[in-house]
């Protein structure tokens, strides 16, 4: 696999110096998942350095880029919405740029649609395509036509991209990219491409660094980090590459994000046990509680695998917590088969769930399965999953309560004058008393509210 090293576009700097009076200012905002976000923070870090500025409102921007997700049929109309409401921006201020990139822009329909029915969108470049936007906007301010760029598959990895991230404590590292599962119903891997790693030093190098730099709370990126290392000329694992990071000295914690059950192994278990960084939290998203639902999903575990590996995570951690994600509805799903889904959860006890009604995406496998059941039997599971949740996230509070935990605190509380901080198991604490934002700061669980906790600076 190629790696292409970024080297900074020195024409197009001098192109935007010239062709603005002032810095011109750039406002992102980047839909969809951690990936995206990071994608997002790559796109600032490549425009600010041939010269643009950052806006923190799209009122100000010469330049904006909405960096898209196409999971859910919501989140792209989500988009169609946003975009559609900048046509008066750009009637006011005609110079304005109008960009869309991400995940959407992956797809060769939705590049139509834009050129078809979004004249005012000026520029349309896809996930493969961040390290190659200096020569697009220079094509676009040479030509005035618009530049849409039809989707393209790349497989190199782009290291050395300059970055600008929203977080002075708190940092996103992609270790690998794409995905190669194909689960039946998400559109992930037609729009990010195959599953491809980064080579371990250049992980490590970026680790330090962000270390160095101060960062507290570092989360490891990928569609199944679990995977990492496949293709890769040197010989390693996910579990390898933990705790090659972990010797890292330092104040600091790790998270990684997402992992796939059926690439979950004891050995990351262990790994996270034996570790003086890595977070006490798993994201194990399990989609359904049924055996039947998952085979037709293409998850290629059973619920007995599932529960055997958190059964053995809960012995050798008893303090650590749970994540995962639920779809409801997937084509075919029965009563049956989502009241096995209710039952795992009650058995996991999960601190947080992320529960979506099943979308259809075209060009998936599930696109075609027969779909019988009504929306509104749909959204009737989901309230009875929210239900259960309540109970589940109260009783763990619960247990949190009278205990003093390290947490990072990352800003303004809900209530006036509190400050809210994550604690290592992703739990949130909300609590009174002054403390530095992007430092750890030991803190009294006094209480629950919600899914929140509410403490005191102990
Ligand atoms: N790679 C990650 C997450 C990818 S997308 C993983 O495997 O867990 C994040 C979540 O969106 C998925 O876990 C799934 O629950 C949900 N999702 C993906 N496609 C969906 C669809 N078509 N309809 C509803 N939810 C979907
Ligand atoms: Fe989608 Fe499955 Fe890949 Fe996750 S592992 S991104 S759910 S195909
Ligand atoms: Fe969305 Fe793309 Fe992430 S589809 S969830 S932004 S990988």
């Amino acid at each position: 696999m190629e790696t292409i090293r970024f080297t900074k576009n020195e024409a197009a700097a001098r192109t935007i110096a010239a062709y603005y009076d002032t810095p011109p200012m750039l406002y992102v905002h980047s839909f969809g998942c951690q990936q995206n976000v990071n994608d997002g923070e790559k796109i600032k870090g490549v425009l600010t350095d041939i010269g643009f500025g950052l806006a923190a409102r799209p009122e100000d921007a010469d330049l904006i880029v909405f960096n898209t997700c196409a999971v859910r049929e919501h989140a792209e109309q989500r988009v169609f919405g946003n975009v559609g409401a900048l046509k008066g921006l750009k009637e006011a201020n005609p110079k304005l740029l109008i960009a869309v990139s991400g995940c959407m822009a992956q797809q060769k329909e939705i590049v139509e649609k834009f050129k078809k029915h979004y004249p005012f969108v000026d520029i349309v470049f896809g996930v493969n395509g961040i390290d190659t936007l200096p020569d697009i906007l220079c094509e676009k301010l040479a030509t005035r036509k618009r530049v849409l760029r039809m989707p393209a598959e790349r497989g190199e990895i782009i290291e050395d991209m300059p970055i600008r991230r929203d977080s002075t404590f708190r940092a996103w590292l992609p270790i690998m990219y794409g995905c190669d599962n194909f689960c039946s119903y998400c559109i992930v891997p037609y729009v990010r491409g195959r599953e491809r790693s980064r080579a371990s030093a250049d992980i490590l190098r970026e680790f330090r660094q962000l270390v160095a730099e101060g960062y507290k709370d570092i989360t490891l990126l990928g569609q199944n980090v679990n995977s990492y290392g496949k293709g890769l000329p040197e010989d390693i694992t996910f579990a390898a590459l933990l705790r090659m990071l972990d010797a890292v000295p330092g104040d600091y914690r790790i998270r990684f994000m997402t992992s796939h059950p059926k690439d979950a192994t004891r050995e990351l278990i262990d790994t996270i046990a034996n570790s003086a960084h890595i977070s006490r939290h798993l994201h194990l998203p399990v989609q359904s509680g049924s055996n039947s639902i998952l085979a037709q999903m293409n998850r290629k575990y059973t619920v007995e695998d599932y529960l055997s590996l958190i059964a053995y995570a809960k012995r050798r951690m008893p303090e650590m917590t749970y994540s995962s994600d639920i779809i409801v509805g997937f084509p075919g799903e029965t009563e049956e088969d989502f009241c096995a889904t209710e039952t795992l959860i009650r058995e996991v006890e999960y601190m947080q769930l992320f529960t979506f009604i099943y979308s259809k995406r075209t060009g998936t496998a599930a696109a075609s399965m027969p779909d019988p059941t009504p929306h509104k039997e749909k959204t009737q599971r989901i309230a009875r999953v929210l239900a259960i949740q309540e109970q589940v996230v109260a009783k763990l509070g619960g247990a949190m309560v009278g205990k003093t935990v390290r947490a990072l605190v990352e800003g303004p509380g809900r209530e006036e004058g509190t400050l809210t901080a994550r604690l290592d198991n992703n739990m949130t604490v909300d609590f009174a008393g002054g403390a530095p934002v992007g430092e750890f700061a030991d803190v009294r669980v006094t209480g629950v509210r919600g899914a929140m906790l509410k403490g005191e600076l102990a």
